[in-house]
């Protein structure tokens, strides 16, 4: 494998949650990394020729039958080495220290004394306020090994500096330590000696020489959704392949108001992708007629999505098999947060979303993905985006659900109440956009309600829906705070609403945050 830039930090995957974080954390120095699996052969390892290597934490003590099995060689190869949690036992364990299971778990906040503010603790404050989350812990050091910081409970650091290994109990990876970005720069940059070197466009080269080798001469296809990840994984691929890549986009007929036509436009005449275009509206909303349970209707949309996709590419795979070439390839815009799983440890796991679901295509296909943004987290694919020169219009739209505004039209949704939100929720993305708050908040849209409440319009008594407007500040969906916007955006959205959208006579504003609620409403 080629390394990008002059510097590579390898991090060895023990199984953490936040090991893909240690990566995202050296990129932000500008630094190339890669995770591998703790079971990878030192000699692959070495291979990469690694300024220095990271062992990551994991949950796993080092006494259990099925903690991860790495090559307890990687500690004497000279190079630089960073041990996080499980990695401070890891080291301790086989270099002949002890580590004892602990009586209590240490989970959450810490305060850490720093004995020796050198080397990883460089800069930093003699106490840290860090992120703790284990339960065994070293008890007796390896011979060599020095304490360099504590907490009240058990050892927080350790060095050995003439072997070059460093290792902490807490991790320094998450936003909870302080200082944990600056401890992690002193070890990539001042003890490893990394030059910073390694940037977006390195990412782009290296993705498109990857994938360029990989499919060869053969064809590949992509569902586009008009959001950001389908759509810089599709130019990504198509920097690659050109035209031996299809996008297949579809209408499920729940999409915002010109939306099918809009996207085909962007991605055709900005983007240059080639694009088949698949209006299946009415095949959608036949399927939804008549549901009102939430998770009916995306299961409804899930399974019509499968269908149309399949009779979509069957198409092109036939018109390809007859000119010869056959396509062999599926990409995915698939982001490490989708990526349940810690991959590494328990091999590959490929997560496939499941409106994109590679089981409902024909098995004679044999379809292999191809997931170019798979280690990296929202923010760093908007900078991708921003380095391939696509459109700020694509980046920055807020997520938009799947199964779209069927699950923001409670009870059935009919081609009418379609309409009606269409119109309203064009409404609300307008003015939040003119008040300049579109990229403060996660997301702010319509939901129309199934209540007729009673209005009077002129000298005429109104009987008309209920819409109401959700606006949430979020930094990954998972938790919400309902957004406070001024009175004056909601004073115009609701009053051009109520005279612009024939169907709606009352608007009102959610103010739940998540928990307890969720941002849709179904
Ligand atoms: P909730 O409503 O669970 O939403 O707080 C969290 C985030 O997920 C999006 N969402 C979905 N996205 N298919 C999707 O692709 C779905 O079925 C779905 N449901 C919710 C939601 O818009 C928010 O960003």
């Amino acid at each position: 494998m080629d390394t990008p830039g002059t510097s590579t930090i390898v991090i060895l995957d023990f199984g953490s949650q936040y090991t893909q974080l240690i990566a995202r954390r050296i990129r932000e120095f500008n630094v190339f990394s890669v995770v591998l699996p703790c079971t990878t052969p030192l000699a692959e390892v070495l291979a990469l020729k690694p300024k220095g290597i990271i062992l990551s934490g994991g949950p796993s003590s080092v006494y259990d039958d099925a903690a991860p099995k790495a090559d307890p060689a990687i500690l004497s190869t000279g190079l630089p080495i960073l041990g996080i949690c499980y990695g401070l036992q890891f080291i301790t364990h086989h270099l002949g220290g002890k580590v004892v299971p602990g009586h209590a778990r240490e989970y959450g906040h810490a305060a850490v004394t720093v004995t020796e503010v050198e080397n990883i603790f460089h800069g930093l404050p003699s106490t840290l306020s860090v992120w703790m989350s284990h339960g065994d812990h070293a008890e007796e050091l390896a011979p060599g090994f020095r304490v360099t910081a504590t907490t009240n409970n058990a050892i927080a650091a350790i060095a050995n500096d003439p072997s070059k290994i460093w290792a902490v109990q807490f991790h320094p990876e998450v936003a909870h330590t302080k200082d944990g970005m600056k401890l992690l720069k002193n070890f990539v940059v001042k003890l490893c000696g990394c030059a910073q070197d390694w940037t977006p466009e390195h990412f782009i080269a290296t993705t498109v020489a990857k994938i360029r080798e990989q499919v060869g001469s053969g064809h590949a296809i992509c569902g586009l959704s008009g959001g950001v990840d389908s759509s810089v994984a599709a130019v990504l691929v198509a920097r690659a392949i050109g035209d031996r890549l299809t996008c297949i986009f579809v209408n499920n007929g729940v999409l915002r108001k010109d939306e099918f036509a809009k996207v085909q436009k962007t991605m055709r005449e900005e983007l240059h992708l080639n694009v088949v275009a698949a209006d299946a509206s009415e095949r959608f909303l036949s399927k939804l007629a008549g549901v009102t349970d939430p998770e009916q209707k995306r299961k409804a949309i899930g399974n019509e999505f499968i269908a149309v996709f399949d009779d979509e590419a069957k198409k092109i795979f036939e018109a390809e098999k007859s000119s010869g070439e056959e396509i062999a390839w599926l990409v995915q815009g698939t982001l490490y947060p989708d990526v349940i799983e810690s991959a590494s440890v328990h091999g590959p796991s490929h997560v496939i979303k499941s409106h994109h679901n590679v089981g409902g295509l024909p098995a004679d296909m044999k379809l292999k993905l191809i997931e170019p943004l798979r280690d990296l987290f929202k923010d760093e694919v908007r900078r991708i985006g921003r380095d391939l020169q696509m459109p700020e219009e694509i980046l920055e739209r807020q997520p938009f659900p799947g199964p779209g505004l069927a699950v923001r039209i409670l009870g059935e949704v009919t081609p009418d109440r379609v309409a009606i939100l269409q119109e309203a929720d064009a409404i609300c993305v307008e003015e939040i956009k003119r008040a300049g708050l579109y990229r403060k908040v996660w997301q702010s849209f319509a939901v129309l309600l199934p209540v007729k409440t009673v209005g009077v319009m002129g000298d005429q008594r109104t009987y008309a829906y209920t819409c109401a407007i959700r606006a949430v500040e979020s930094e990954d969906g998972m938790t919400a705070d309902w957004a406070a916007l001024p009175y004056e955006v909601l004073r115009t959205i609701s009053s051009r609403i109520v005279s612009e959208v024939r169907g709606i006579n009352r608007v009102v504003y959610d103010i739940t945050s998540k928990p307890p609620g969720t941002i849709e409403w179904e």
